[in-house]
């Protein structure tokens, strides 16, 4: 069973997909790693993520990148979310991510494309969505214990900016797959959204066996 989980930034999507990934023991692929890779890729190389051809350069990370706890920043995701307009840099990591969701025995994958290109016969999807002002509360709280210190108003700008970027861009822009099942994790809690997601995949995917 291929379960594709998609949302914009701070939704709650990754901790849904880990919890699914657990629960029904499938193994789980961060798909905005890879693009947080090649943004501090970028950075790393000296390059300007607004050109298409250091950002392709920048796919060429090596594995151990992935690792790295700096992709995590708030910083990196910005980058990620510069360098996953460019077409060039989706199509070198489109195979990975497919290869990931085709295995024997199923996958779950989070991100942003999941349902509409990387997979779009995923037997259950997901699109996990908060209000920004709830997703911007989270990642203040995250933040904080990470010791950055940013304020409210600027976190929520930034998730703005960033979801416009996302969903306005040309190539496999941010959008809710036509079957997908919408979950707004606004008012809920970390057990009671995973809750909800259980529920929703055992209603909609095992059905589909
Ligand atoms: O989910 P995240 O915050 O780690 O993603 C970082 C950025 O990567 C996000 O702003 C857009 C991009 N991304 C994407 O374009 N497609 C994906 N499947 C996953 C992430």
């Amino acid at each position: 069973m291929i379960i594709a989980v998609d949302g914009p930034t701070a939704s709650g999507k990754g901790t849904i997909a880990k919890a699914l990934a657990a629960h029904f023991g499938l193994p789980h692929l961060d798909t905005g790693l890879l693009y947080r890779a090649v943004g501090y890729q970028i950075f790393a190389n000296g390059g300007d993520p607004e050109d298409e051809s250091d950002a392709l350069a920048a796919t060429d990370f090596p594995d151990s990148l992935l690792e790295n706890p700096e992709l995590r920043n708030e910083e990196t995701g910005g980058l990620a979310s510069r360098v996953s307009v460019h077409r060039a840099v989706r199509q070198a990591l489109f195979e990975r991510q497919r290869a990931f969701a085709t295995q024997p025995g199923g996958a779950v994958l989070d991100g942003r494309d999941i349902g509409t290109v990387i997979a779009p016969e995923a037997e259950v999807k997901l699109f996990v969505t908060a209000s920004v002002e709830a997703r911007a509360l989270r990642r203040w709280k995250e933040m904080a214990l990470r010791g950055e210190s940013h304020t409210l108003p600027e976190i929520e700008e930034d998730l703005r900016r960033r979801d416009e970027r996302d969903r306005n861009r040309a190539e496999a822009p941010l959008l809710v797959a036509e079957d997908a099942v919408v979950l707004d994790t606004s008012e809920l809690d970390r057990d009671a959204a995973v809750a909800a997601a259980i529920a929703l995949v055992e209603q909609h995917g095992l059905a589909s066996r």
